[in-house]
């Protein structure tokens, strides 16, 4: 659909429609808040909010095409989490590779402003809901609408602004088993994370996380729904190099915490007709009074 069909449909209330790097983009403003969403891949790419840095991290090396993800914001990694499972390719599943089409939009009820995104093929069907006001709130609505059970991983793989990634902490992991997938083992988190080389771990935990940052002055607050896996990823020095869609400096400002479902403790799925599954990041900025 073109801008202006999708202005017509859904345009009004707070609801927007304007391009973003060659792909349609829907923007929600309201007294609260900003925030843009890419019908390619159902991507939230800029969450805005008064008197603080953007939330949201996008790479200035982003690709912006048919076939790849962006890098940054918040990409949907569906139906599989991390490497293809056989027979299958391509990294962190293929719907944040895929055109989304607009399902709603309009105030939430909630206060502010929201729109749904809709994604379906043969097996499955995704309603994705983001909210902003406040706080940004994604919710990620899984329907097994096949034939046969339906299994599957994933994850919100939201990328957090921060100032200097010397300068900031991740909080409320104590005591959390992680694993650590750099260096191929089980490990327990003892107080504060501190980030000062490459971080890629899986922390079996339903509970939030609090980014501080003290060269931004906030705290942000990651909370979540439907999610026993919390992964912290940040590539640190030799993996920025090697990746062609983000800058070598780029580790220092940017971090990873992403609500995930991901099978570590046994398979997932809907069975053929089973209830709809839903897997749901809040984030809220706390700044000083
Ligand atoms: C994280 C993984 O979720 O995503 C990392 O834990 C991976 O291993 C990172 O490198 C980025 O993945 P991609 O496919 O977007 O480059």
């Amino acid at each position: 659909m073109t801008i202006e069909k999708l202005t017509e449909h859904f345009g009004g209330n707070g609801v927007s429609f304007e391009d973003f790097h060659g792909f349609p983009a829907v923007r929600l403003t309201n007294e609260y808040s900003s925030a843009l969403i890419s019908l390619y891949g159902g991507h939230v790419v800029e969450f805005i909010l008064p008197d603080t840095e953007p939330v949201l991290w996008m790479s200035k090396k982003s690709l912006f095409q048919q076939g790849s993800p962006m890098r940054g914001g918040v990409p949907i990694c569906f139906p599989w989490f991390g490497a293809a499972p056989q027979g299958r390719t391509g990294g962190h599943g293929f719907v944040r590779n895929q055109m989304w089409e607009m399902s709603a939009a309009g105030i939430a009820p909630e206060g502010g402003t929201f729109a749904t995104l809709h994604f379906q093929n043969d097996d499955f069907e995704l309603f994705y809901t983001v909210t902003a006001n406040r706080m940004l709130t994604l919710s990620l609505e899984v329907v097994n609408s096949g034939v046969a059970d339906l299994e599957f991983s994933g994850s919100l793989h939201t990328y957090f602004n921060i100032s200097d990634i010397e300068k900031t902490t991740v909080e409320n992991l104590d005591g959390v088993s992680y694993l650590d997938t750099v260096l191929k083992q089980d490990d327990i988190q003892h107080g504060t994370l501190h980030i000062d080389r490459e971080i890629d771990r899986i922390y079996r935990t339903c509970g939030s996380a609090r980014i501080k940052d003290t060269g931004f002055n906030r705290i942000i607050h990651v909370d979540k729904y439907g999610s026993d896996s919390t992964v912290i990823w940040n590539p640190w020095v030799a993996k920025s190099q090697r990746m062609q869609d983000f800058g070598d400096e780029e580790f220092r400002t940017m971090l990873c915490i992403e609500a995930a479902k991901v099978p570590l403790t046994g398979d997932f799925g809907i069975a053929a007709g089973g209830m709809p599954y839903e897997l749901r990041q809040v984030i809220r900025v706390e700044l000083p009074d």
